[in-house]
């Protein structure tokens, strides 16, 4: 394809057509130009594929693939090349299934541990997350497939997510929210990257300059296209002039439109337009120059799910060695997990497993004796009297009840958010009632996200297995009878109580802005400035062995900011069994004239040991790994002074450090001081913490963007939820309401699928209407209800009779 003579050849038409998508996940065929399709797919843990109607949500059906563990779950691994060997197979399948993109990973920050999506990203760290990123990234690109790194940024909440505007001041954006998107843009050349349906600062992502062009491309050198998240685009016409390349899905002809009549009228250039084509003539090109006849292998990506979710488990608990349990032992199954197991989230990342393993199915298999109670039904979370009886009486004469309980399908979910950190009541229930009859109780947990454990000290061992995709459940087994050793580690803190956690005020509050008053302060960040107490702290995981941290040595003790610095330690296994250690390095500072975090990630390894063996782990920090976002020269900077380098085994386990001394070779850099305008961020730990407005206002620094709830008139950022005020908003509501009961075959309003479908329609803004409906909403519909909406009742009987 010689791209220049094609945009050179290209009608206006043509143009304007190639940069919104052809249906749900087709680019434009233009074949007077020999101008192909390529299509994109659902990731991130997997491949959904489906047919050219599809949806964005997961509600249609999509070509059986392999079900990988979720993000949330794989990132428990720390470990790269799992992820990279994660990327790979999914690549494989893509490339079978004739799909060019896969749209994953997802690296947004969890900075709630509420936010109903997190099971879809890595972490609350950005070195882990865009590490972790960089692997999957790398994997799946091998195979000639591109991937998409989404949704660019800060994009930390469901509720209210296409309108919402999150406020991030510019430190926390640098340093937390758009820290892995750098890392794994820069280090992995994702083909495209996905602006996200929020704004940050005021300015929709898609039509976000700053964030398009000035930061993503000539910062970070991004050479790949932008592609909208699904219906994200507001103004097409300030989204080409921002850098966004691809609004996907197809608009139906209304984007086209507007792109003509604005290059007509000089509100947009060719040469702006030509930039967005080109873009995507590249990305067409790649996709179609990659495309191969391939089969996959089905069993041995399902080995390899095994393997990923096994290396991904988290043993929280293990007294008086509870596990690994013995073939011999007389064992009791509780819970209906064991047959029905919760393996991943609601959404557009739904995959169709090729198949499913179950607790149940596998040991009926080995013919391996078992009683087994349901415990709890699935359907709703009260608690069920007879059931926990059940349970109770065949878990008394049981060796050992192993309970498998967690957060039924309806709390995590893409669409909306999470109210509490709780479990199910029914499932609290039977583990304390289980616990009473029988002393040896383990519980296998299932859920994508931080949840609290009331009952942690009646139980002996927690096995937290997160989201275990289609193998899970073998997986597990693997590590209850010890045939594999945990080794995963928490990539999020637990903190004890949701008002632990900074943001808790500050989160999901407003429809139209989100003030991220916490600032850097996400995570472990946080407990660790405010010294609280957790449940269980970031980097956490127990293992059947023990390791021992020792001989800590740096390369240097005084070193100048532009130097690189190699840490060194060693690690032995102390016990009696192999085992794999996720060696984790943290660097802090004492005092400074910055607020900062006391300790950030800045390395890990996982080393595998034999008993007895020891290995030296090796890290090199480089200036980055010290350095801040200094707002005022808008670049890193490395404050000079003494820092302290920990290396332990968890964020809160760190029992080797050492100092260094760095020098500033970059003088008379100005370090930003709030300690006397914002003295809170300095002060977190000085008892229950609220961030005012005017705090957070020093540290963003400019006035807030303004909010849109001053438009006087509905709009196409209305939603039909706003429209309620009016009588036909409320008859469409109830029309819409009925249609898609429907469509999702809901049989109650609990049902994951429901919650997600009704409450995404809620919040649509109209704009998106036409695009979300694959087109069966034409555009005059939305344009008609709108000006009726606004009293323009003739207007609206010639848009809806005469179109
Ligand atoms: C999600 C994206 C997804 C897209 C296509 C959107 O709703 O936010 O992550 O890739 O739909 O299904």
């Amino acid at each position: 394809m010689n791209i220049n003579r094609l945009v050179e050849t290209m009608t206006r038409e043509e143009k304007v057509a190639l940069v919104s998508g052809y249906d749900q996940w087709h680019t434009v065929e233009i074949p007077r130009l020999g101008i192909p399709s390529i299509m994109v797919s659902d990731g991130p843990h997997g491949l959904r594929k489906q047919g050219a109607e599809g949806d964005h949500l997961g509600i249609g059906i999509s070509t059986p693939s392999t079900c990988f563990p979720p993000a949330a779950t794989s990132a428990n691994s720390w470990d790269p090349g799992l992820l990279y060997a994660m990327g790979q197979a999914i690549g494989e399948e893509a490339l079978q299934e004739g799909v060019s993109v896969v749209l994953g990973p997802g690296v947004n920050i969890k900075r709630s541990p509420l936010c109903g999506r997190n099971f879809e990203y890595f972490s609350e760290d950005p070195w882990l997350a865009g590490e972790l990123a960089k692997g999957w990234i790398e994997g799946v690109q091998s195979i000639g497939v591109g991937a998409c790194i989404k949704h660019f940024a800060a994009n930390s909440q469901e509720r209210w997510r296409m309108l919402n505007d999150s406020l991030v001041d510019e430190r926390a954006l640098r340093e937390i929210y758009l820290a892995a998107f750098e890392h794994a843009v820069r280090e992995a050349q994702p083909w495209t990257l996905m602006p996200a349906y929020n704004k940050l600062n005021g300015a929709y992502c898609c039509e976000n300059q700053e964030l398009l062009e000035s930061i993503l491309r000539t910062e970070w050198g991004f050479e790949g296209a932008t592609i909208s998240d699904w219906g994200a685009v507001n103004d097409p016409t300030l989204s080409i002039k921002a850098g966004l390349d691809l609004e996907m899905p197809a608009s139906y002809g209304v984007s086209a439109q507007q792109l003509e009549e604005d290059l007509v009228s000089g509100r947009l250039t060719e040469h702006a337009l030509n930039k967005a084509v080109r873009r995507v003539l590249e990305l067409v090109a790649k996709g179609q120059a990659q495309k191969r006849e391939f089969r996959y292998d089905a069993d041995a990506h399902h080995g390899l799910a095994r393997k990923i979710a096994a290396e991904s488990a988290v043993l929280l608990k293990n007294t008086d060695g509870v596990l690994p349990l013995s073939k011999e032992q007389k064992v009791c199954i509780v819970g209906q997990f064991a047959e029905h197991p919760r393996y991943q989230g609601t959404g557009s990342s739904q995959i169709n497993p090729s198949r499913l393993d179950t607790i149940l199915g596998l040991l009926e298999k080995e013919k391996a004796p078992y009683t087994y109670a349901k415990g709890y039904e699935l359907e709703h979370d009260e608690i069920n009297e007879e059931l926990i009886a059940d349970a109770c009486t065949l878990a008394a004469e049981a060796d050992v009840a192993v309970i498998f309980a967690g957060l039924t399908a309806r709390f995590e979910s893409e669409g909306y958010d999470r109210a509490h950190l709780g479990l199910p009541p029914s499932h609290n229930e039977l583990i304390s009632r289980v616990a009473q009859v029988n002393r040896n109780v383990v519980v296998v947990l299932s859920a994508g996200a931080p949840v609290t454990l009331p009952w942690l000290d009646q139980v002996k061992g927690v096995l937290h297995t997160y989201l275990g995709g289609q193998a899970g459940a073998s997986a597990t087994l693997d590590l209850l009878y010890g045939k594999v050793n945990p080794s995963g580690k928490l990539a999020e803190s637990y903190p004890l109580r949701l008002e632990d956690c900074l943001s808790s005020e500050y989160f999901s509050y407003s429809r139209d802005q989100t003030e991220y008053r916490e600032s850097i302060f996400v995570g472990y960040r946080y407990y660790d400035a405010a010294r609280k107490e957790v449940l269980f702290p970031f980097g956490y995981g127990l293992s059947y062995t023990q390791f021992s941290y020792g001989e800590l040595e740096l390369s240097a003790t005084e070193q100048l900011d532009s130097d690189s610095l190699t840490v060194r330690c060693k690690v032995t296994n102390t016990g009696d069994v192999a085992g794999a250690e996720i060696v984790q390095l943290y660097v802090g500072r004492d005092s400074s004239r910055i607020y900062r975090a006391p300790r950030e990630l800045k390395g890990f390894k996982k080393v595998y040991l034999e008993p007895g063996e020891t290995q030296t782990v090796e890290f090199v920090l480089t200036p980055r790994s010290f350095a801040y976002y200094n707002m005022e020269i808008r670049d890193w900077h490395v404050e000079p002074g003494e820092y302290q380098i920990s290396v332990g085994a968890s964020s809160r386990d760190l029992p080797l450090v050492a100092s260094i001394k760095i020098n500033a070779v970059q003088q008379d850099v100005e370090v930003p001081d709030y300690r006397s305008l914002a003295p809170v961020y300095y002060h977190l730990d000085r008892g229950d913490i609220k961030i005012s407005q005017e705090d957070f206002q020093t540290v963003y620094g400019r006035p807030f963007p303004k909010s849109h709830d001053a438009l006087p008139r509905f709009h196409g950022n209305s939603t039909l939820e706003d429209l309620q005020v009016t009588l036909l908003g409320r008859l469409v509501l109830r029309f819409a309401k009925r249609y898609l009961w429907k469509m999702t075959g809901a049989t109650d309003e609990d049902d994951p699928l429901w919650i997600m479908t009704w409450t995404s329609t809620r919040e649509m803004p109209l704009r998106s209407m036409v695009a979300m409906s694959g087109g069966t909403i034409p555009p005059h519909m939305v344009q008609g209800l709108l000006a009726w909406a606004n009293g323009e009742r003739l207007r609206a009987l010639k848009l809806w009779v005469f179109g």
